[in-house]
């Protein structure tokens, strides 16, 4: 069933029947992506106009071939990143989602794609899938992660007190592999959870999106939050088609 707000009738219907879904369900998951950062000012990827890979090349930006080819380049742009999700604020999706189902006293286990932090600043348990933009780790993988430091250089990758090789931003670029750790506890979140909720993502980058297949072939009830199509929609229960800040608190109140 597909609710969208431009359609207030046919969006009430599908906003009871995934309060119903909800109502009986004691573990529930949200899958977020960058759609949900919308409202706090933070651009997606994929818009037409705003998203950052229709203004930006993400092989020059997002890759570790990238990176090596103009450190300082790639540095640049992630400060300026940095910068604005520092500025940010969690709005009322992220809100939502931290303070849970039913009144609060059932909590949304969440799971994002998303590199900002804002869930945690929320206040939510989450698994940050594509890393954290704030953080840094070392290169040449000795193994040195850093955490969120107000004083890291805006024009030159810094170097890594460990080893003295080039420190990057500790998200995943393309290519690369998710913290394996971190994809198992998603995985398992998405096997055991009553209901999904599919917020904000266009669902065409794995093995994120593969989560959503995981939690409906468990039984899961899914369903997605989004104000267009997305590639998930045809896997999904319901679709309420709505930004994330008015859906949510309207469907977790
Ligand atoms: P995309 O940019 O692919 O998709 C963003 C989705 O958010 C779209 O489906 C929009 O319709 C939706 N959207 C926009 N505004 C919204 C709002 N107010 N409320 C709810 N939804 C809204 O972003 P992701 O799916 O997160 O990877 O992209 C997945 C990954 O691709 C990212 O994590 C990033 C990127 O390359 C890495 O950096 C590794």
């Amino acid at each position: 069933m597909i609710g969208s707000l431009g359609d207030p009738g046919r969006f009430d219907v599908a906003l009871r029947a995934a309060r119903d879904c909800l109502a009986g369900a004691s573990r529930i998951v949200a899958l977020t992506g960058a759609g949900v950062s919308a409202e706090s000012g933070i651009p997606t990827f994929r818009d037409a106009q705003s998203g950052l890979w229709a203004r930006f090349d993400p092989a020059q930006l997002a890759s570790e071939a990238g990176f090596r080819a103009d450190p300082a380049l790639v540095w640049r742009w992630y400060a300026e990143r940095r910068e604005a999700v520092r500025r940010a604020r969690p709005n009322p999706g992220h809100v939502a989602l931290a303070r849970g189902a039913h009144g609060g006293r059932t909590p949304v286990a969440v799971v994002t794609q998303n590199v900002d932090g804002l869930h945690a600043r929320a206040g939510s348990d989450v698994i940050e899938l594509h890393g954290n933009i704030l953080r840094t780790i070392c290169l040449e993988r000795c193994g040195q992660r850093y955490e969120p430091d107000d004083l890291l250089p805006a024009g030159e990758p810094p170097v890594c007190p460990a080893c003295g090789s080039q420190l990057r931003p500790d998200v995943v670029w393309f290519g690369e592999m998710l913290d394996p750790a971190a994809l198992l506890r998603a995985e398992r979140a998405a096997a055991a959870c009553h209901v999904m909720l599919v917020v904000g993502t266009s669902g065409i980058v794995f093995p994120a999106a593969g989560l959503a297949l995981v939690a409906g072939r468990a039984g899961a009830r899914v369903i997605v939050v989004n104000p267009d199509e997305t590639e998930l929609d045809g896997q999904a229960d319901l679709c309420l088609r709505g930004p994330a800040g008015s859906v949510l608190p309207a469907l977790l109140e």
